[in-house]
């Protein structure tokens, strides 16, 4: 019997009871005071968590919308785009880039290793007509982080337009969108902001708006000139899914609350007894040692188990609901995500949870060592 789902998928998140409140309100004018309100804390909040005092536009769509909006208002036909990539959104975003006619460049990397700044810089000077790189910050199919302030650094000294996916990473990982030099960084509302999805969240630089008035890709529903024309006057071009921005907003308000630097904090802890869980019940953590992401990890199961019957009995017998792999590593591979409003003991009841999953599998017996792997390491036990 289980009372309460646990959503452990990165994305979308569970949602605090104050958000699930906040949207409980009647619907109100998109075009008056009172949304007006609501815009302006929310773009303020959002750019002290992007760190940055770049626009920052409020789109309706889920992340992707977002990135698609980057490639729409940055890149004509024919352009070159160098897409640095290392697992299934990379692989999207290089997809998304070709859709609006660009020659896409491919810096590609093994699923579970970063991108290398160092490959990035050699791509970056063979390529001098690629105007835009577009990067991801979290690789959410591999449970990967890349080293961003490098790959920023590398592209943004060659005087390229630094493009950055943060949907699964802004708000829980920490990023300085300015003082890394970034141009755009996107992200989704669905993910560490705590709310439903609805909303990506996109910062446009100085240089990201001189090189959008010389774009000439077709643009309308995301064209950001609008949506900044709009937004100065307390709106957006069309009707914004306005019950997540309530929820945005009360999001938002707790993270501040927190506090930043111990959100990130939070996340980090998180995400390594989720790790130390899991590699204790014979789980290989499929990332790279040294990347791995703090909003979601990777790993394959020990031998035996069959990733299809292991989720569902997850889910149907504890209310536990992770993810399985994406692309190639479907079947193969478990993501458990651990962003957002998720506090130290939901982890170690989704370990616990997978360990009598494992015992009632064959596979394990379950005599408490992911828990107490993952309680120590809570403890601050070095591993
Ligand atoms: C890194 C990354 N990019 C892009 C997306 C796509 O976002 P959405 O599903 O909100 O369009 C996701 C969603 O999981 C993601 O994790």
């Amino acid at each position: 019997m289980t009372f309460q789902t646990q959503l452990r998928i990165p994305g979308p998140t569970p949602l605090p009871e104050r958000v699930v409140r906040s949207m409980s309100r009647p619907m109100i004018d998109h075009r008056g005071p009172e949304f007006a309100a609501i815009l302006a804390e929310i773009t303020d909040g959002a750019k002290r968590v992007f760190k940055t005092s770049n626009d920052l536009l409020l789109l309706t769509s889920s992340g992707t919308g977002g990135l698609e909006s980057s490639v729409a208002n940055l890149v004509s036909p024919g352009d070159e785009v160098i897409v640095a990539l290392c697992g299934n959104f990379g692989e999207r975003f290089a997809a998304l880039a070709a859709a609006y006619g660009a020659n896409v460049v491919r810096l590609e990397f093994e699923w579970g290793q970063p991108v290398d700044p160092d490959d990035l810089a050699k791509v970056v000077e063979r390529h001098p007509n690629a105007k835009v790189v577009l990067l991801t910050h979290n690789e959410t199919s591999t449970g990967l982080t890349n080293p961003l302030r490098e790959l920023a650094r590398v592209a943004r000294e060659a005087e390229r337009i630094v493009v950055v996916d943060g949907v699964s990473s802004i708000s829980s990982i920490a990023i300085e969108t300015d003082a890394w030099g970034i141009d755009v960084a996107v992200s989704g509302s669905q993910k560490g902001w705590m709310a439903p999805p609805g909303f990506a969240l996109v910062s446009v630089s100085e240089r990201a708006w001189a090189q959008q008035a010389k774009a000439r890709s077709p643009r309308f529903y995301f064209d950001w000139k609008e949506a900044k024309a709009w937004a100065e006057k307390g709106m957006t071009p069309f009707t914004p899914a306005v019950s997540v921005a309530f929820a945005l907003q009360e999001g938002l308000r707790m993270l501040e609350e927190e506090g930043l630097e111990r959100v990130y904090e939070r996340h980090a802890r998180l995400a390594r007894a989720t790790q130390s869980g899991l590699r204790a019940m014979g789980f290989q953590l499929f990332a790279q040692e040294g990347y791995r992401s703090n909003t979601v990890t990777s790993a394959v199961p020990p031998p035996g188990v069959d990733v299809a019957a292991f989720r569902k009995l997850l889910d149907q017998k504890y209310g536990v609901v992770i993810a399985g792999g994406q692309g190639k590593m479907n079947g193969k591979m478990v993501r458990v995500g651990h962003l957002g409003a998720v506090a130290d003991g939901d982890v170690v009841q989704v370990l616990w949870a997978i360990e009598q999953v494992l015992e009632e599998l064959d596979v394990a017996p379950a005599e408490g060592r992911g828990v107490a792997a993952a309680t120590a390491s809570l403890q601050g036990v070095p591993a």
